[in-house]
């Protein structure tokens, strides 16, 4: 059996990884969507099929999907979610603005070790998937279960023993969102502009990367990360 070969260098200049990169940074929480601009049930699918491989605590894949480009079931789903608590002045999409599209995680905790993780691990790469799709994604973890869970059809057997575990509102985006670095006051809230534009705070790297042990130049080339902040402490 031949082992693959290790890559020669690695670059966190290559066009691979800035490509990686990009899309992780691009693919920001959207919550304003052209509603009329449908999600075809070909794409919702390949979502989950790509999230159906991802890792799983012992490899127990407890997740599992429903997926709805209904207009009608998406409406009935709409009242049950809840929208950017931090934008106190605004109650979500409006007609028009609304998600095209849902995909409904469900989990059969049963033996699983890991669920939550799972979750996330599902969740990121359906979003990151949905960013390569031209499609904008928000996670949405407060939604009244039983409202979602009724409007999907989800709750008859053999689907009632599984719990819903996120929803993905998922449509072409009708909002611009952009990455800020948190401030020295440490506030985290995203917020809107005058514009409508999005913005959501990181914190910078300095204050995320606590240790850098090992040989070598620990910087990423250009020392300042994304936002424009410092990179990594001179002691790292
Ligand atoms: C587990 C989880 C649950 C979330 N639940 C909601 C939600 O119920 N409603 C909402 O509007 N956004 C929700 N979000 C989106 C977060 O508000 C968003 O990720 C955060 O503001 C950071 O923005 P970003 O995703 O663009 O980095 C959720 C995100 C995650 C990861």
């Amino acid at each position: 059996m031949t082992m693959p070969q290790a890559p020669a260098r690695t670059s966190v200049q290559s066009p691979e990884f800035a490509a990686f990169a990009r899309s992780v940074r691009e693919a920001r929480t959207c919550r304003r969507f052209r509603e009329d601009a449908a999600v075809p049930l070909a794409a919702l699918q390949a979502l989950v099929d790509t999230a159906r491989v991802c890792p799983s605590g012992a490899n127990r894949q407890p997740l599992r999907y429903a997926v709805c480009a209904d207009a009608a079931r998406n409406g009935a789903v709409f009242p049950h979610l809840r929208w950017a608590a931090y934008l106190k002045d605004w109650g979500g999409p409006v007609p028009g603005e609304r998600p095209a599209a849902y995909i409904a995680v469900l989990c059969d905790r049963k033996g699983s070790p890991t669920p939550e993780i799972d979750l996330g691990i599902a969740a990121q790469t359906i979003q990151l998937g949905a960013q390569a799709l031209g499609l904008g994604c928000c996670m949405i973890g407060a939604f009244d279960r039983d409202g979602v869970r009724a409007a999907l059809g989800l709750d008859a057997e053999p689907f009632a023993a599984l719990d819903i575990v996120l929803v993905l509102a998922l449509g072409v985006p009708a909002e611009t969102r952009v990455l800020d670095t948190v401030g020295e006051d440490g506030d985290i809230r995203y917020r809107r502009d005058a514009d409508g534009t999005h913005r959501v705070p990181k914190r910078p790297l300095a204050s995320v990367l606590l240790l850098a042990h090992g040989d070598g130049d620990a910087d990423t080339g250009a020392g300042r990360n994304h936002e424009g902040t410092a990179g990594l402490p001179p002691h790292a």
